[in-house]
This record gives C-alpha cells, sequence and structure tokens, in this order.
C-alpha cells in the first residue's frame, strides 16, 4: 500500500511489493482481532457510514463477496458495477472517466480488470483509495495477504517449505505472493507443467531459496502445497489451453507420502486441479483459506479507511 501525504500510512492497495514484512505482519494482526467480526460473533460498526463501490471487469465470487461481507460486518455499505454489459463502459466509456466519477461517490473502490496496469492506473485517477482485486495476469494482494494469513494460521510462515503448483506463468495469485515469501524465510518449490513455468524474467527479478522441482520428489518435505487453476482465459489461444488443460491432478493417492501436516491451499475457483476426494483429508485448507478473506479484507478496508 502506497503512504500518502495524510496521516493515514496507505492510500491505495494496488501491488504487495508496496508493502514490507513489518506491514505484512500487522496486517495479519489486525485480521486476527477482526475475526470474531468476521464470523458474526462479535459487532462493529468502525466503517459506519463509509461506501464502498466493487468495479468489477472479471468474474469473481470469493473476492467480490468477501469484501462485501467485510465492509457490511464493519458496518459500511457497498454499491457495485458487477455487470460491464448494463454500465456505461458498454457504450464505452473509459475507465479513466468511470473511476472518476465513482471515486466522486464513495470512499474506497475495489478493482478488477483483465489489463495489467489497470489498478496502478485507476489509482492515479482516483480521489479514493483503490484496492487492486487482480489486473490480468499482474498482482492480487489481498489475495497473497489472505494466503499468508492462512499459512500463519494454518502451518508457519517462517521456515515454511512451500510448494506453488500449477499455472505459474499465467496466475496472478502466485505472482504476488511468491514475491511477499521472499520476504520470510521460506524454501520456494515451483511445480508446473513446462508450458506454464514462471517466466525467466520473473525468476530474475526474485531473491531467496527458490527452485523448480517435481512434486513427488518433495511431497515428503513440503509443509504447503498451494494449487493453482490454469488460467484458461488468459490463454492467446485456445488450442494451446488444450494442451495442458488437466495435466496436473491431485488426488488422495498423490498425497500418501506427505507429512501428516501438511496443509493444502488453492485461491479457487479450482476446476479439477485438485480431486474432491481430497476435501475430506485433513490437509485441505482452502475453504478455511477462503473464508480468511472476510478478516483480511476487514483489516486492509479499516487501514485505508480509519
Ligand atoms: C483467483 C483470481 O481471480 O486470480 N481467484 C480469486 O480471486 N480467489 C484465482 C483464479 O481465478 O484462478
Amino acid at each position: 500500500m502506497s503512504a500518502s501525504k495524510n496521516d493515514r500510512k496507505f492510500k491505495h492497495l494496488i501491488s504487495i511489493d508496496e508493502l514490507s514484512k513489518d506491514d505484512i505482519l500487522y496486517i495479519l494482526d489486525r485480521a486476527a482481532e477482526f475475526e470474531d467480526v468476521a464470523k458474526g460473533k462479535k459487532v462493529s460498526k468502525v466503517l459506519e457510514g463509509r461506501i464502498l463501490a466493487n468495479l468489477f471487469f472479471e468474474p469473481s465470487t470469493r473476492t467480490r463477496m468477501s469484501f462485501e461481507a467485510a465492509m457490511k460486518r464493519l458496518g459500511g455499505c457497498v454499491i457495485n458495477m458487477t455487470d460491464t454489459e448494463i454500465s456505461s463502459v458498454a457504450k464505452g466509456e473509459s475507465l479513466a472517466d468511470t473511476i472518476r466519477v465513482v471515486s466522486n461517490y464513495v470512499d474506497v473502490i475495489v478493482l478488477r480488470h483483465p489489463l495489467e496496469g489497470a489498478a496502478k492506473f485507476a489509482s492515479e485517477n482516483s480521489k479514493v483509495p483503490i484496492i487492486n482485486a487482480g489486473d490480468g495476469a499482474g498482482q492480487h494482494p489481498t489475495q497473497t495477504l489472505l494466503d499468508l494469513y492462512t499459512i500463519q494460521k494454518e502451518s508457519r510462515l517462517d521456515g515454511c517449505r512451500i510448494a506453488l503448483m500449477g499455472d505459474l506463468k499465467y496466475s496472478r495469485t502466485v505472482h504476488s505472493l511468491i514475491r511477499a515469501l521472499t520476504l520470510f524465510r521460506t524454501k520456494i518449490y515451483l511445480v508446473s507443467p513446462p508450458m506454464l513455468r514462471l517466466p525467466d524474467d520473473f525468476i530474475d527479478d526474485l531473491s531467496g531459496d527458490i527452485q523448480e522441482a517435481e512434486l513427488e520428489d518433495i511431497i515428503e518435505e513440503i509443509d504447503v502445497l498451494y494449487v493453482t487453476r490454469i488460467q484458461k482465459e488468459r490463454f492467446p489461444d485456445e488450442e494451446e489451453y488444450r494442451k495442458v488443460s488437466g495435466s496436473y491432478i491431485i488426488t488422495s493417492k498423490t498425497l500418501e507420502r506427505a507429512r501428516e501436516s501438511l496443509i493444502i491451499m488453492h485461491p479457487l475457483p479450482r476446476v479439477n486441479e485438485i480431486g474432491t476426494d481430497v476435501d475430506r483429508l485433513r490437509f485441505a485448507r482452502y475453504f478455511e483459506q477462503a473464508f480468511y478473506g472476510v478478516p483480511i479484507r476487514m483489516a486492509i478496508l479499516f487501514e485505508l479507511l480509519k
């Protein structure tokens, strides 16, 4: 989150790179304090009178709804622009104009857009904080914070041995998460079909203990297995997608040699990367992970709006 001129520490949340390790740990601590409110066990009105706009130019279930739940649980209101077919976007309105207008209506904007860099561009045209809820194959910083929160709660962050598996080329959740993981003392394995490797220039830009591996060689060692969906919508060519579709599937058999304490995460939605037989195993944490999006987004909204 970028620093602002006023007394607020953060002004927007565009990229995870804006946060230091201490900033991240601070947000995770705040999220822990909001958990009871997120579960509806405690009532809070700290964002009463504030309005959030969800501007989603791509599909979403969890991100949009957990932002809405977070804002409402803190006493705020939400307006949604999710169907760009029935908004002025369909008439050809530019993103800059949409942002200029909406930022006069609300106190914070959550933006998901297919173009990398869209959230940054929006922040340059907005009077209110912009939260990047995914910009193409770029970044997804709020997902990263909830992923780190899940690792901290369900496993361990410092010293964590984690495999990032699947579509490492196009997955924005991986592109954000891997950068944050390098701030901690982690060992990172990259597991993917050759066509979906993390791009070389991306790897060159990272420092830390990172190596490519086959899952069968590391399954006994890892603490976290983070699986991603093949990002079909980012493939320039349907034929290329068909070549890799279904090329990795986690089943209970894959996990026979896993550590007792292994946790499996997935940002969801899953298509077929994790068999439903895995859901009932002790390893599965993806539904808990999805819940943690609510306290994490409460903490982010509170920091941006307090
Ligand atoms: C992810 C996304 O949109 O990048 N979903 C999410 O926000 N939980 C992952 C995905 O779509 O595969």
